[in-house]
């Protein structure tokens, strides 16, 4: 590494950028990285487009038909980088324990030494952009900045969806604030004359997080959440450490607004697993039997959450866009998320149709017949047609092609989404996937019993042969890949919250387990589908205005039959039964897993939650 320190001139900064430690730090990074030039980004209209048209000449973008998808643009990524890389993903504490045994671990100062040489001159023959970002509403409490170094165009551009990027930023960021440094790039740098390729990547991938430094960094994929670095890797990994530190919450949540026909509005917060409906969830549209219902989106990923002096909890999204898994999305399972992609998107890895528009995987079911395109152009730019399809069962998405969009674009959006001082959380909500055991809906008892059905929520691996048992892989909160230190620190941390909240005199948000996949004799899913979760949601809100009782179950207080509003659906007391179901014997077998799982917390595993499982047993005896 060169011991040249660019001075605040050779790196061109803006006049508004007024904070000597990003200035310093831009520059510290720029003789590591070396880049050919550094574009400050400021984050206007007119930078995206420039952005956009260089990606199109660049080959990486393929700008979509303009009457069909207006401003719109396809990306396809290298094959080897179509998803995050949990195996390639460090929290690099000082001791190995703090990371926990979920989460891999190397010591900082080895990772420093292996990641030194990777990013010396990494950035050759590229530009480095800086991107200035908030999570969060410019200014708001519950916000903080970030700014992301990388030598991707692409990334830049999606920051500019997925944040409040740009020179307002500076402002609030001033002489003295503080930010999360992030340092990425796709890790392919170029030799004077050397031609570029649509999308470069490097086969060698490193996420590193370092906890007590807040630093990310960020080594060889240009993909999602390895490379929008504000999204998992800082709002959820960094700001989880954050808010341990400072008593708040980052979490791996939706957050959604019910406004019942008498005008009472209340806010959900809810945590699923991926592949769980999530995004469909945050923007469902009440069924037929709703008159007068209405849901709004305030975020479909994360929340931070933050307890306020009156002991109430807020929450904002800390993202200002969503970068959602395009195959399964239709009008029929997700008529506002569709209605979202009408413009103004970035579609990576789908498939391109003749007349140059997307296509992907689940997008026919709203079709009667399910009449598929007789030709596509697949993710990776082979033809593709349903005769191909159906002997080789090639996708012509990747399962895991995703579009971005700006949350303005989508018709569900809550009128508070914006607001600096949050929403108020009258519920959490964790749901699991799984076909037998857990029941469709759980109001827990109190905080620790809701912190235990959350701490051991799972999902059942959907490769399972028809009628067979899947495997669960237990996902705690949803966090597993994303909690920034010990799972079992981060369980005593809500423990700690809930109880001090109470101690205030505070009313606790309820806790709400769901799982909307449980299968009949017949191995088909129980649940009509996605838009009947409304009739959960009113559940829920009839509980909290206390309206209706339901019953003692045996992990916290179920819905009677009678309890839920099953106009304009057919499902039957029998099927109830199905959906609800506690079958002591699996639950001896579910306690007895719980056991080994929360076994690896060892000794920082909460003795109120072992205490949790105790008590649970003990009923199931009784
Ligand atoms: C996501 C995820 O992309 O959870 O949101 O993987
Ligand atoms: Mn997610």
């Amino acid at each position: 590494m060169s011991n040249f320190t660019p001075t605040a001139a050779d790196l061109k900064v803006p006049a508004y950028v007024k904070n000597p430690k990003l200035v310093q730090w831009v520059g510290e990074m720029a003789a590591l990285c070396k880049p050919a030039a550094i574009h400050w980004c400021d984050g206007s209209d007119e930078e995206y487009r420039a952005l956009c048209e260089q990606l199109v000449a660049a080959g990486t973008f393929i700008r979509l038909n303009a009457d069909k998808r207006p401003n719109s643009f396809l990306a396809r990524s290298a094959p080897s980088d179509v998803a995050r890389v949990e195996d390639r993903t460090y929290i690099c504490s000082q001791e190995r324990e703090d990371a926990g045994p979920t989460n891999n671990w190397k010591a900082p100062d080895e990772m420093r030494a292996t990641l030194q040489p990777l990013f010396d001159g990494c950035m050759a023959g590229r530009t480095m952009y800086v991107v200035p970002f908030s999570m969060g509403p410019l200014g708001s409490p519950i916000a903080h900045i970030g700014v992301e170094l990388s030598d991707s165009p692409y990334v830049a551009v999606n920051m500019k969806i997925m944040t409040r990027m740009g020179q307002a930023v500076y402002d609030v960021l001033g002489e003295q604030g503080e930010f999360v440094p992030c340092v990425h790039t796709v890790g392919a740098p170029l030799q004077p004359g050397q031609k570029d390729v649509a999308w470069p990547c490097n086969d060698t991938k490193y996420i590193v997080h370092y906890p007590e430094t807040r630093e990310i960094w960020s080594y060889g994929s240009g993909y999602g959440g390895n490379a929008l670095l504000g999204k998992k890797c800082f709002a959820l990994r960094i700001a989880s450490i954050m808010g341990h530190d400072e008593g708040w919450l980052a979490e791996h949540m939706l957050i959604l607004g019910v406004t019942n026909p008498e005008g009472r509005k209340y806010h959900m917060a809810a945590a699923f697993p991926s592949a769980c409906g999530k995004t469909n969830f945050s923007m469902l549209v009440p069924p037929a039997g709703f008159d007068g219902w209405k849901v709004t989106t305030v975020g479909d990923d994360i929340a931070w959450v933050k307890p306020q002096p009156d002991g109430s909890l807020r929450a904002i999204n800390p993202e200002a866009g969503y970068f959602g898994v395009a195959p399964g999305t239709s009008y029929k399972t997700n008529p506002n998320c569709m209605r979202s992609l009408d413009k103004n998107v970035i579609f990576t890895n789908v498939a391109l149709t003749d007349d140059g528009d997307v296509w992907w995987e689940g997008m026919e079911q709203d079709v009667e017949g399910k009449v598929l395109p007789a030709h596509l152009v697949d993710w990776q730019g082979k033809d593709w047609t349903p005769e191909l399809a159906k002997a080789t069962g090639a996708k012509a998405a990747h399962p895991n092609a995703r579009f971005t969009v700006a949350a303005i674009n989508n018709p569900a959006l809550d009128e508070a989404w914006d607001d600096p001082a949050g929403v108020p959380i009258d519920a959490f909500i964790f749901g699991g996937r799984r076909s037998t055991t857990v029941p469709l809906v759980t109001e827990a008892r109190n905080w620790t019993e809701g912190v235990y059905m959350a701490a051991t929520m799972g999902s059942e691996t959907t490769a399972a042969a028809a009628g067979q048992q899947g495997v669960v892989r237990r996902d705690p909160f949803a966090m597993l890949p994303f909690s920034g230190y010990h799972m079992g620190d981060y369980f005593q941390h809500w423990l700690s919250l809930g109880e001090r909240l109470q101690a205030q005199g505070a009313k606790l948000p309820r806790i709400y387990t769901t799982n909307w996949f449980r299968k009949d004799a017949q191995g088909q899913f129980v649940w009509p589908g996605y838009g009947e979760n409304m009739r959960v949601l009113k559940w829920m809100i009839d509980r909290l205005e206390g309206q209706v009782q339901g019953e003692q179950t045996l992990v916290g207080v179920a819905p009677r039959y009678e309890e839920i509003n099953w106009k304009g659906v057919d499902f039957t007391p029998a099927q109830f039964q199905v959906a609800t179901g506690i079958d002591a014997v699996v639950w001896r077998e579910e306690l007895a897993s719980h056991a080994g799982w929360l076994a690896q917390f060892g000794s920082r595993l909460p003795q109120a939650l072992e205490q949790a499982r105790v008590d649970i047993s003990a009923r199931l005896d009784s």
